[in-house]
């Protein structure tokens, strides 16, 4: 087992946090268990390269989306940004997760979340989640883009035929 995953080994044996991956697509593609592993890696990695608290990094990470839609600030997108990371935050927080952690996760949607990220962590962990939904972004949006010039070039019927 890697570094990374053994800081959330106990986490991710938990039925409630792995309930994640059952919330269709987050970000294009791919699940938010998915998203959320990418971000805990990828703060892993920058949390070392900047000396940042690597363990806070990697447990806040996994859980900044740990939340579901079920609740009326989720009505449309611009609300579920600015809410979801104190749903998120105060799921971990019920967890048992530190202040450390949960402040990390609270200020994860800055500018949108409102709150400014307040200690190295919490940048680490706000730049790693932007990088990943970047990439998904760029990789997602460059094979619709293809797609569409596939039945542009081809014919509308083509579109459908094109492999990714
Ligand atoms: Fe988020
Ligand atoms: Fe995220």
């Amino acid at each position: 087992m890697r570094r990374f995953e053994s800081y959330i080994d106990d986490l991710l044996q938990r039925p409630e946090v792995r309930r994640l991956a059952r919330r269709g697509a987050h970000h294009f593609s791919r699940n938010r268990l998915q998203h959320c592993l990418a971000v805990a890696k990828l703060s892993y990695y920058l949390g070392r390269l900047v000396g940042a608290d690597t363990r806070v990094c990697v447990r806040a990470a996994l859980l900044h989306d740990w939340y579901f839609e079920n609740r009326h600030e989720h009505q449309n997108r611009v609300g579920a940004n600015v809410h979801h990371p104190q749903i998120a935050a105060r799921n971990a927080r019920g967890l048992g997760e530190p202040a450390a952690v949960t402040d990390i996760i609270a200020t994860h949607m800055w500018p949108y979340g409102r709150i400014r990220p307040a200690s190295l962590e919490a940048w680490v962990v706000w730049m790693a989640d932007n990088v990943v939904w970047l990439t998904d972004l760029l990789a997602s949006g460059g094979h619709y883009f293809r797609k569409k010039m596939y039945g542009f070039l081809y014919g509308p019927s083509q579109e459908a035929t094109y492999a990714a």
